[in-house]
């Protein structure tokens, strides 16, 4: 540790996909309607990405506009994270195509916890910063989940989109990041996963044929159950620890994976929907890319000023979790009144 160093987030940014998927387009394919999805999930409509455009692209994209926001280049970043659960390819990292994009050298890993990966970045980001091992440390969250869904299972091709965000993080001599926490139950790992592709059972073409090699859930309503407990409890006591009470918390980012969720975790908190960020409804579930693009999106439209404290807390498969309290130290955007 360094006496008085800390870590902060100079700037974010966010990219999505041009093309917007209503949930009409799958009531052609599923037994599904509009009122449904929108009911049960608060989402109505996504982005899904071209052929031909990968997650590192959009990482890369969104990487370009933090950068940019923070009065930084890609140059200066000397440790690259990407949370992803949809790399580029198996092998190499994600990190590595991204790094090739924007022409940088430094340390590059992907980090996969699935929807709790940004949470996970950034504790760790911090970890590197505060310790002296980093200066310049570029988080971001990328998926192209749509490649990965069962247009033939109702149950899950609805609920995701795709999309990346992107923090830059410093060493700050004040708290941006006030505290952190982890966690991770591998006992329900069966719960929500692409069965085939890996050393267990690789994607042959009679996996693929019964979609092994794309996103399964066994129970919905379990993923739901234990989102709100997990999300809930990892607050209260991330709050706790850093002797915080939740009416001075400016703004609740939760994981967008379903506004039922949101909503329960908000009101067992104590948050409205004037103070927690329901970011769900024009993009779906970005899986590890939905914190830190609901969170760009928030600083963008005004609702995080310098000063105010936030609140981000993740859920996803794995099981894993967390919860991060920051303090914004980064001016307003351009074209947002200081
Ligand atoms: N359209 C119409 N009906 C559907 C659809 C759909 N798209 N999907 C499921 N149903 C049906 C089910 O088949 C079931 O029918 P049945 O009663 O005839 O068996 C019925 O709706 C109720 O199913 P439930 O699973 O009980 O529905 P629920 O209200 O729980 O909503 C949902 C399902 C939206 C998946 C919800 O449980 C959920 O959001 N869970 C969290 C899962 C999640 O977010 N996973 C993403 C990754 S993990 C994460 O990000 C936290």
């Amino acid at each position: 540790m360094t006496e008085g160093r800390f870590a902060a987030i100079a700037g974010t940014g966010s990219a999505l996909p041009e093309a917007v998927v209503p949930n009409s387009h799958f009531e052609a394919l599923v037994e599904t309607t509009d009122e449904w999805i929108v009911d049960r999930t608060g989402i109505r409509a996504r982005r899904f990405a071209p052929e031909g455009q990968t997650t590192s692209e959009l990482a890369a994209d969104a990487a370009t506009r933090a950068l940019d926001a923070a009065g930084m280049s890609p140059q200066q970043v000397d440790l690259l994270m990407v949370a992803t659960v949809t790399p580029d390819r198996p092998l190499p990292a994600a990190a590595s195509f991204v790094q090739a994009r924007m022409g940088m050298s430094c340390p590059a890993l992907d980090i996969n916890a699935a929807c709790a990966g940004f949470s996970y970045g950034t504790s760790l980001a911090t970890g590197m910063i505060v310790s002296g091992q980093a200066e310049t440390v570029l988080v971001i969250g990328a998926e192209v989940l749509s490649r990965k869904l069962d247009f033939s299972d109702r149950s899950t091709c609805v609920l995701f989109g795709d999309g990346a965000g992107a923090a830059v993080m410093v060493p700050s001599p004040e708290p941006g990041i006030i505290a952190s926490s982890l966690a991770a139950d591998g006992k329900h790992a069966n719960l929500l996963t692409i069965p085939a592709g890996g050393t267990e059972l690789p994607a042959g073409p009679e996996e693929i044929a019964a979609g092994g090699d794309k996103i399964h859930m066994s129970s919905g309503k379990d993923v739901f159950k234990q989102a709100v407990v997990a999300m809930t409890d990892v607050c209260r006591q991330l709050l706790d620890k850093a002797g915080v009470q939740a009416e001075d918390v400016s703004l609740l980012i939760p994981h967008q994976a379903n506004a039922r969720i949101i909503k329960a975790v908000g009101e067992r908190l104590g948050f409205g929907p004037d103070r927690a960020v329901l970011d769900i409804q024009d993009i779906g579930n970005t899986s590890a890319a939905s914190i830190p693009i609901a969170l760009d999106r928030a600083w963008r439209g005004g609702r995080i000023a310098p000063g105010a404290l936030v609140l981000m807390t993740s859920f996803g498969a794995g099981m894993a979790w967390g919860a991060t309290l920051l303090r914004w130290t980064a001016p307003n955007p351009p074209g947002v009144p200081a």
